[in-house]
């Protein structure tokens, strides 16, 4: 019991810190310069004609600023972010309780839309495109469906695949914004702003060493900053130097490009039981005790994305830089 409380006081800790580094209007969220130029635009026209902004949908995967970017969205429109997610919302009167309870205008946020119950889904339809719902009322006989209007709202759905979500919501959304991976200019400048939040001085160097290996995310690079400001002040200092950086992301295992230890196994599973490929993901996933569905949205894009890994219709097979990257960085042996 004492345990649980504890760790939910880490919890917590960790919970304030991200609040207090996360960007909240344009001009601090960094990088994503066509998505944020567009959403500009558009907020600003809807603010002219006095209208909500059409629905958004943001895809991309896990921390690279969605989440952030609803609640900026919300800020600059002036208006109130209600926040769910779809796993959470189970029926449909669950959803339809959540519609009729928003003010004129509010931003409705539905994270991981893809995972909506098909039969929410359905409720949404009408709500996006007329501002009403049909609700059924009474039981068997008695039954009748009845139609309430709704004030006009903004959804905003974020997912990590768009290619789950089916084609009639898919559609509903006025805009579509494709989240990318940062470069390594990009993150160096939000572990920065973040470091300045946090009160420790990281120089130049650090911040490049902290980007290049935080596999083009936010999310991670202001993890391993956290982190490694945790060495800086076992080592008394306020201030990350290269050497001290490079010394705990070491320790804390993340390799020269940011792949961890389930990065290195997924592509050694490939090479030696598979010999490189083409195998199945599923196959992958059980013979290293993972998820697929973590594969697909966590490690594999950005696998993909420095070209470790490619898809192909037989499978996934490992690239040939791998070999060389694997033989030189390999820090143990299966
Ligand atoms: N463009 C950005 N500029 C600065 N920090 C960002 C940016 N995008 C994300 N972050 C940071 O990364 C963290 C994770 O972002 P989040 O919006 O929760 O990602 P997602 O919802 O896509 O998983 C946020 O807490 C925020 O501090
Ligand atoms: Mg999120």
């Amino acid at each position: 019991m004492e345990e649980r409380i504890v760790s939910q006081e880490a919890h917590d800790t960790e919970q304030s810190i991200e609040t207090g580094i996360r960007p909240v209007d344009f001009s601090q969220y960094i990088g994503q310069e066509k998505v944020k130029d567009n959403l500009e635009v558009f907020i600003k026209a809807a603010k002219l004609r006095e209208e909500c902004l059409d629905h958004v949908l943001l895809h991309g995967p896990p921390g690279l600023g969605k989440t952030t970017l609803a609640m900026i969205i919300a800020n600059e429109m002036g208006v109130n972010l209600r926040t769910t997610s779809g796993p959470a919302i189970e029926r449909p009167g669950d959803l339809a309780a959540i519609l009729t309870g928003l003010e004129p205008g509010d931003v409705l946020f539905i994270d991981e839309i893809h995972r909506l119950p098909r039969s929410v889904e359905e409720v949404l339809y009408p709500a996006m495109e007329d501002f009403c719902i049909d609700i059924v009322i009474g039981k068997e006989t008695t039954a009748r469906s009845v139609r309430l209007d709704l004030p006009p709202f903004t959804l905003i759905g974020a997912t990590t695949r768009a290619g789950m979500l089916s084609s009639p919501l898919r559609d509903r959304f006025g805009v579509h914004s494709r989240l990318e991976y940062y470069t390594e200019a990009e993150l160096a400048e939000i572990v920065t702003r973040s470091g300045d939040l946090l009160h420790v001085m990281l120089e130049k160097e650090a911040a490049h060493e902290l980007a290049k290996r935080s596999r083009g995310t936010p999310r991670i690079a202001n993890r391993l900053l956290r982190r490694v400001r945790d060495f800086a002040q076992v080592e008394g200092t306020d201030i990350i130097s290269l050497s001290l950086a490079q010394v705990a992301l070491d320790r804390l295992q993340v390799d020269k490009r940011g792949l961890d230890e389930i990065d290195h196994k997924l592509l050694k599973t490939i090479i030696h039981k598979f010999k490189g490929g083409p195998v199945g993901v599923e196959t992958v996933a059980a013979s290293i005790g993972e998820e697929s569905n973590t594969i697909e949205d966590v490690y594999e894009p950005y696998l993909m994305q420095i070209g470790f890994l490619a898809r192909t219709p037989r499978g996934r097979v490992v690239t040939p830089q791998v070999y060389d990257y694997l033989q030189l960085e390999v820090p143990y042996n299966d």
